[in-house]
């Protein structure tokens, strides 16, 4: 079997032609057009380029967008103040504080400091709270993407075992709630997993999220599975690469995302929806 390639980048151009053709009837209609704010502390180089990434894709569909790039010596207080001020700005729907933080800075408390409406990451407790309950709002962006990948190829869900690779906060964990809602049966593997290619190997869908390259080989795959690589690591020649050995297990997969190109652009067009959605929101649309 040669699985087919689950096209990221194709799937997530179509869906911000929605959102476009969406923000095309907003303006007639007078609207005020969603705002999304970016807070960008320090020099990342990676998260420089993850930044002017999603301010593209605003200025491609036409949301109101502003970056606030800030010293990496700024304070905590200083930067709470910053989202307090972004909380109360009425053109502003979606505040987004680019991850990593500096060590000095407590991510956990800048992340409960934004108002769980403009929370477009789905990061904050509340949000990741009503997705535990069944009541999903604003959905963490790379659970949500692969979901919109999962769900363009007519994925089942109900009853299909799905083993995820990582417990991140910000994917492992919310990804298992999603498919759990969906209706999948779920193992989660973590450092502490024992025998994680039996469990591994026993899955319809394969979620990767750990950033070690090669760490999924092809004996790990059931014949027929889909399998998501959400890891994503930069090698010294600035190649990129996945946690999943593609071209053996491309031979096993039936669908497989590859990297780049697969979970990275579902992840922004989420977000674009997350804003979206929060306008709607604030705007009395929903
Ligand atoms: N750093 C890398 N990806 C992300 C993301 O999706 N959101 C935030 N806030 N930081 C990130």
């Amino acid at each position: 079997m040669s699985a087919q390639i689950l096209d990221g980048n194709a799937i997530a151009k179509t869906l911000r032609g929605e959102i476009r053709a969406e923000l095309e009837r907003w303006s007639s209609a007078g609207r005020r057009l969603p705002g999304l704010a970016v807070i960008l502390v320090g020099n990342d180089p990676a998260s420089e380029i993850y930044v002017k990434g999603k301010r593209r894709d605003c200025d491609e569909v036409g949301f109101h967008s502003i970056v606030q790039h800030l010293s990496a010596n700024v304070s905590q207080a200083d930067l709470e103040a910053r989202i307090a001020a972004l909380n109360d700005d009425a053109t502003i729907d979606g505040i987004l504080v680019q991850t990593p933080l500096p060590e000095h800075i407590d991510e956990d408390r800048i992340i409960d400091c934004i108002d769980p409406a403009k929370d477009v990451d789905g990061f904050h407790a509340y949000n990741i709270g009503l997705l535990a309950l069944r009541r999903p709002a604003l959905r963490s962006c790379t659970p949500k993407g692969i979901m919109l990948l999962l769900e363009h190829i007519g994925c089942a869900f109900n009853g299909m075992d799905a083993a995820i690779i990582g417990a991140s906060n910000h994917v492992g964990r919310p990804m298992g709630l999603e498919l759990l809602l969906a209706g999948c049966t779920v193992t989660t593997a973590h450092k502490f997993t024992r025998n994680i290619e039996d469990k591994v190997k026993l899955a319809d869908i394969v979620i990767s999220a750990v950033g070690k390259p090669g760490l999924v080989p092809a004996a790990w795959i059931k014949p027929g599975a889909i399998v998501i690589d959400v890891g994503i690591t930069r090698g010294e020649n600035n190649k990129l690469y996945g946690d999943v050995q593609f071209e053996a297990v491309k031979d096993v997969a039936s669908w497989i995302t590859p990297v780049p190109g697969g979970v990275g652009p579902m992840t922004r067009i989420a977000l674009l929806q997350n804003t979206l959605q929060a306008a709607r929101v604030h705007q009395g649309l929903l």
